[in-house]
């Protein structure tokens, strides 16, 4: 994942990259660097951790200068540790690059170079572009801009990067392929970053760079984008999309836990301009304006990563009750290298929060190929895979910082259910009053999502009882399935303790084996069609002596008096249960983790943009 940031202009660059690099820190913390260019040197500070430790280990370093690059990392070669931490410089020492991806022929690469008696410092692929840039100049007599053309030729993988070069310090050069890019324009000066946040508040005008495209940026210059073979690209220039900025914790301990709390007012945001309430109808206008396609589509495909595939569990159960048309729900990670089956009688929807998962993206690419239309489902507005798709609807919950998502999965829930639902009007295949009670179902939620996050000081209570647990399971039938799942997922992202969703009935095909006296089952109990069955599933953990922890509907008498500890939720309906029952767990998998004194917005090893396969 990693992010990127660079100035050019008449400012001092330190701070401005530093201030972007805390805003990109959700995209990787295990080290972090800038290189400076001053009076023809480069400058360069680097430090293992966090944005603060870079900031602590150069600030009594010089660090003047009006042009720099960025950058905070996420580890894919090499260990996090200082050498290998960017910017890296060229042998010489007159080129930095900074780097966002996987430069996988870069073993070959490297032999050849090393053929050549060149000596290498860090254990990063990275390093060999550089040296690779270099190489071509010194020994094949290239400008730097060729030299960065004929490197970029040659690579195979995914790549934004962005060199400074000491010996021409009014120019900062940046790529893309497969990893974002944007580059924001001031006057008389050049922002460039793996996202929008760092550019928000500093200039309104970006530019999105697309694969392929090389930027020069120098100073008193306008912006001159080329593709590999110099000839110039067009670019639009365009507005920075609004609610872009630093969010702040807003007197939470966490992101995570605002996040959580914020769920009510972004399912309302959700749904503004979309729900009419007095009607009892929906309308986005994604669905609107391609209604023809979307209703002729004989199947469709989700496609999606993490959380936002088990968000796709639950839109399947939506569009196949609603719609009556089939689902496949696919990681996209695997949908790429399976040779699907499909066609342009196909819609795949690709659900993603960040609009940048690799992963994603390349499912995206190959549909298209075949001829599917695309429907994107995402958070974050301008993303790649928001201008990838052919239509689609943001799910407007505005930015999520903590790394495991939570309020993303309940506004991509709730985008799914708007989608289902209206198609399913389109198409005339839901009973009328069916769709209206729905509807006005939904807008009951946000209240009962403020209803559900009034236990969070019991759940904190509760979760202290829990610390001792080394595994946990999650059961759960029909629309809880998923929810199962992604309460296990949250769990372990945070806590690091190992968790399984399972659907309920399933546990006994092997799970079970592993239940004794120390086992917490947690188990979604709602009163619905599958509560008799699911109490005969808490009947056999109790049984065999496990520790059930039950989400009940309010006023449960008999799961209750089985389970040994109990979370209300208000009753609504059945399809509606996992937008209220998602929050008890994200507050259980939060709170554990706090009592074990983990970092909850940034947890090892994980980051929240994975723009690497
Ligand atoms: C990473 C994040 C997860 C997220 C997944 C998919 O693994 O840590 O929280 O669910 O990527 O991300 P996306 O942005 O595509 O929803």
């Amino acid at each position: 994942m990693c992010g990127i940031t660079g100035y050019i202009g008449t400012r001092e660059a330190w701070p401005i990259l530093i201030e972007g690099l805390r805003r990109l820190e959700y995209r990787g913390y295990d080290s972090a660097g800038a290189a400076l260019v001053n009076n023809g040197s480069l400058s360069v500070y680097k430090a293992k951790g966090k944005v603060a430790d870079l900031e602590s280990a150069a600030a009594d370093k010089d660090r003047s200068g009006t042009a720099g690059i960025a950058h905070t990392r996420w580890a894919t070669h090499g260990e996090p540790n200082t050498a290998n931490a960017h910017p890296h410089l060229s042998p010489s020492g007159r080129l930095a690059i900074v780097h966002n991806g996987i430069i996988e022929n870069y073993a070959t690469i490297k032999s050849r170079l090393r053929q050549e008696g060149y000596e290498f410092k860090s254990t990063t692929d990275t390093e060999v572009l550089v040296y690779l840039i270099e190489y071509l100049m010194q020994k094949h007599g290239k400008g730097l801009l060729e030299a960065v053309q004929s490197a970029l030729a040659e690579v195979v993988g995914a790549y934004a990067i962005a060199l400074a070069d000491r010996d021409d310090p009014d120019m900062l050069i940046a790529a893309r392929k497969s990893s974002p890019l944007v580059i924001g324009i001031g006057d008389g000066e050049f922002y460039i970053a793996s996202d929008v946040s760092p550019i928000a508040g500093c200039t309104d005008k970006v530019v999105y760079m697309e694969d392929g495209e090389i930027a020069i940026m120098r100073r008193g210059e306008p912006l001159k984008i080329v593709d590999l073979k110099n000839v110039e690209c067009r670019h639009e220039v365009r507005p920075v999309p609004e609610n872009i900025g630093l969010a702040g914790k807003d007197g939470f301990a966490h992101f995570m836990l605002k996040e959580i709390h914020e769920q009510p007012d972004c399912i309302i945001d959700c749904m503004r301009g979309r729900v009419d309430g007095p009607l009892g109808t929906v309308r986005l206008s994604a669905v609107t304006e391609n209604k023809e396609r979307l209703s002729a589509a004989r199947r469709f495909v989700i496609v999606a990563c993490g959380t936002s595939w088990h968000a796709g569990l639950i839109g399947k159960q939506y569009i196949e009750t609603f719609c009556h048309v089939p689902v496949e729900v696919a990681y996209a990670s695997e949908f790429r290298y399976s040779n699907p089956v499909i066609d342009s009688s196909d819609v795949v929807i690709a659900i993603s929060q960040s609009g940048e998962t690799a992963d994603t993206l390349a499912a995206i690419e190959l549909a298209k190929s075949k001829g599917a239309f695309i429907y994107g489902i995402c958070n974050v507005v301008g993303s790649s895979i928001a201008r990838a798709t052919d239509t689609g609807s943001y799910i407007h919950v505005g930015p999520e910082i903590g790394v495991a998502s939570t309020k993303a999965f309940t506004g991509q829930v709730a985008v799914l259910l708007l989608l289902a639902l209206n198609l399913a009007e389109a198409m005339g295949t839901m009973k009328p009053e069916t769709y209206h009670a729905t509807v006005k179902a939904l807008m009951e939620i946000p209240d009962k999502m403020r209803e559900v996050l009034k236990s969070d000081k019991v759940i904190a209570g509760l979760s202290r009882t829990f610390t001792y647990a080394h595994n946990f399971i999650y059961l759960g039938r029909g629309f809880s399935y998923p929810v199962a799942l992604e309460g296990a997922l949250k769990l372990k992202e945070i806590s690091y303790i190992h968790a399984e969703g399972y659907p309920a009935a399933e546990m006994k095909h092997g799970p079970i084996a592993l239940i004794d006296a120390e086992m917490p089952v947690v188990f979604i109990a709602t009163k619905n069609a599958m509560y008799e069955k699911v109490l005969s599933n808490v009947q056999e953990i109790k049984a065999r002596k496990g520790r059930v922890l039950a989400v009940v509907t309010a006023g449960d008498k008999v799961v209750s008096s089985i389970a040994d500890d109990v979370l209300e939720v208000p009753e609504t309906l059945e399809c509606l249960e996992p937008l209220i029952v998602s929050i008890p767990l994200q507050l259980l998998a939060y709170h554990i983790a706090v009592c074990k004194g983990k970092d909850v917005d940034r947890p090892r090893n994980l980051a929240k943009s994975v723009t690497v396969e």
